[in-house]
């Protein structure tokens, strides 16, 4: 077993977990946040992204033993119904999810290519080479294209007015 610390979502956690326990089943079984979604366990799909100190990375590639002392944020911890993030806005409004199973990490790996390019800086090519470890299996990739591009831009936009 292993005690497992981490701010989770803003919030302070830990746990005891067996070693072999995942981050996606840390944040999953463990916690109970079910917006972080399983697709293939296998580092294939990105359903399972959350945000690692900072940075994109697949829920499903790392023990949670690995993430111990880390900020972790998952799709709960960007917005809520009430006031969602610029990025589930746009991908509400351009229709950019089907199923929906592929979201939550489509939002996830969005916002960290948002972040890393600088909001207004992507295009549709980038957002597409951007999205190549995040797989939709609708294959409904325009609309979500179209819904990073949109927030990107409009986040940009936020920050000008915010000058
Ligand atoms: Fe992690 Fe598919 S569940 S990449």
């Amino acid at each position: 077993m292993a005690k497992v610390s981490m701010v989770l979502n803003g919030k302070s956690v830990s746990a005891d977990v067996e070693d072999r326990t995942l981050l996606v089943g840390f944040i999953r079984d463990v916690r109970g946040l079910t917006g972080t979604h399983v697709g293939c366990d296998t580092s294939q799909c990105g359903a399972c992204v959350v945000h690692v100190n900072g940075k994109a990375v697949k829920a499903c590639t790392l023990l949670a033993a690995q993430a111990d002392g880390a900020e972790v944020v998952t799709l709960e911890g960007v917005g809520s119904a009430d006031n969602l993030h610029p990025v589930q806005a746009a991908f509400r409004e351009h229709h950019g999810l089907q199923c929906g199973f592929c979201t939550p990490g489509m939002i996830m790996s969005a916002i960290d290519m948002i972040n890393r390019h600088g909001a207004g800086n992507l295009d549709e090519k980038t957002i597409r080479h951007e999205l190549e470890g995040n797989i939709c299996r609708c294959t409904g990739y325009q609309n979500i294209v179209k819904a990073i591009k949109a927030a990107s831009d409009q986040m940009a936009g936020m920050a000008q007015a915010a000058e």
